[in-house]
């Protein structure tokens, strides 16, 4: 049976690329085997230094992913610090971690190029996630393919290891989503870092303000709207049913049919996600988000020991 897991660092508010492009794909895997979520805080603390902060925004992702449909019964769901037996095998794995293939990774050679300083966490981030991954000996992993590159060195750490300790991890392989990448309000990538989000749990004015805020021509009413590649239409595209996307465009060709009544349809798709999560959002109070987390924690570490103890014999420890 496979065991899917998916880790999410609580870097920022979810928005509308991260639901459409990764949370609603692998929430849709749960009920397939066994399905694994977990908060990447120990992840977050290479970018976010202020310990009020990072509980606050881990808070937020798991409601965010509780409301989007998250079974804590059905899957595990925790807290990545809260099973700290993940750190060990980091510290196992990096036995096997070739200095060359760190300094390969993408995440360092960005920070190289912009002169930006490299500390040991970020260094071993990928030693960090591939013990997130062989530890639960996931099958499968939904990435972004900017995560490709972690994957393939948590493949080569397991196999390393396999070859000189025996048979102890799974080698997991990548699932790379087929979503699109949806654009920001500015037509770049919708991003936390770029502030061109639309957040997912936004009230519906702060909603509907920055649905009518996106940028549009200047045609007149009484002409089509040349609205093809548009941000109005690629986030169209990206939120609505195909049928209401083909409406859009035939409302668009019509002469007489302005920006607003089509940002107004924008508006609906994108409304017609959200709304139904509002409300749940809203009901995970800070307590009863510890007790699921701690819940998952306590399955997620049943999962856990046996594999490092496995790991620690293998190696010759005690
Ligand atoms: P961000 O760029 O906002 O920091 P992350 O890099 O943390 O987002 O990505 C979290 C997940 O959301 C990844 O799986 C990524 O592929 C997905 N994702 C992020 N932005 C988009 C987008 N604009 N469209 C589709 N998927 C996205
Ligand atoms: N590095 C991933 C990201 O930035 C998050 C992550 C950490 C992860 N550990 C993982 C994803 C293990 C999948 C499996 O998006």
């Amino acid at each position: 049976m496979e065991t899917v897991i998916t880790g999410v660092q609580p870097s920022g508010a979810l928005h509308l690329g991260n639901y459409l492009g990764a949370v609603r794909p692998a929430l849709a895997r749960q009920g397939n085997g066994h399905a694994i979520y977990f908060i990447a805080d120990y992840h977050a603390l290479t970018s976010l230094p202020d310990p009020a902060e990072l509980k606050t925004r881990v808070r937020d992702i798991a409601a965010a992913f509780l409301a989007c449909g998250l079974d804590p019964q059905k899957s595990v769901f925790f807290r990545q610090s809260d099973v700290p037996e993940v750190q060990e095998l980091a510290g196992l794995l990096s036995n096997v971690t070739p200095f060359g293939l760190l300094k390969r990774a993408h995440s360092i050679k960005d920070r190289e190029a912009k002169n930006l300083p490299i500390n040991q966490g970020i260094f071993a981030y990928p030693v960090l996630m591939a013990a997130d991954i062989l530890l639960y000996r996931a099958s499968h992993v939904p990435v972004g393919k900017d995560q490709l590159q972690h994957l393939e060195i948590a493949r080569e750490l397991a196999s390393k290891f396999n070859q000189r300790y025996g048979e102890v991890f799974v080698i997991p392989e990548a699932v790379v989503g087929e979503a699109a990448i949806v654009p920001g309000l500015d037509g770049e990538k919708m991003s936390k870092s770029k502030g061109n989000t639309i957040p997912l749990f936004s009230s519906p004015e702060a909603l509907k303000k920055l649905v009518m805020g996106i940028a549009t021509d200047s045609t007149p009413l009484d002409r089509p709207k040349p609205i093809s590649g548009t941000v109005l239409d690629r986030l169209m595209e990206a939120a609505a049913s195909p049928s209401q996307y083909a409406t859009f465009t035939e409302e668009a060709a019509k002469p007489g049919v302005g920006y607003g009544l089509l940002k107004g349809m924008l508006l609906a798709a994108i409304e017609q996600h959200i709304a139904p999560l509002r409300e749940s959002f809203a009901k995970y109070t800070p307590e009863a988000i510890a007790a699921i987390l701690a819940d998952g924690a306590e399955r997620a570490r049943s999962i856990a020991r046996p594999v490092l103890r496995d790991a620690r014999q293998a190696m010759g420890l005690g």
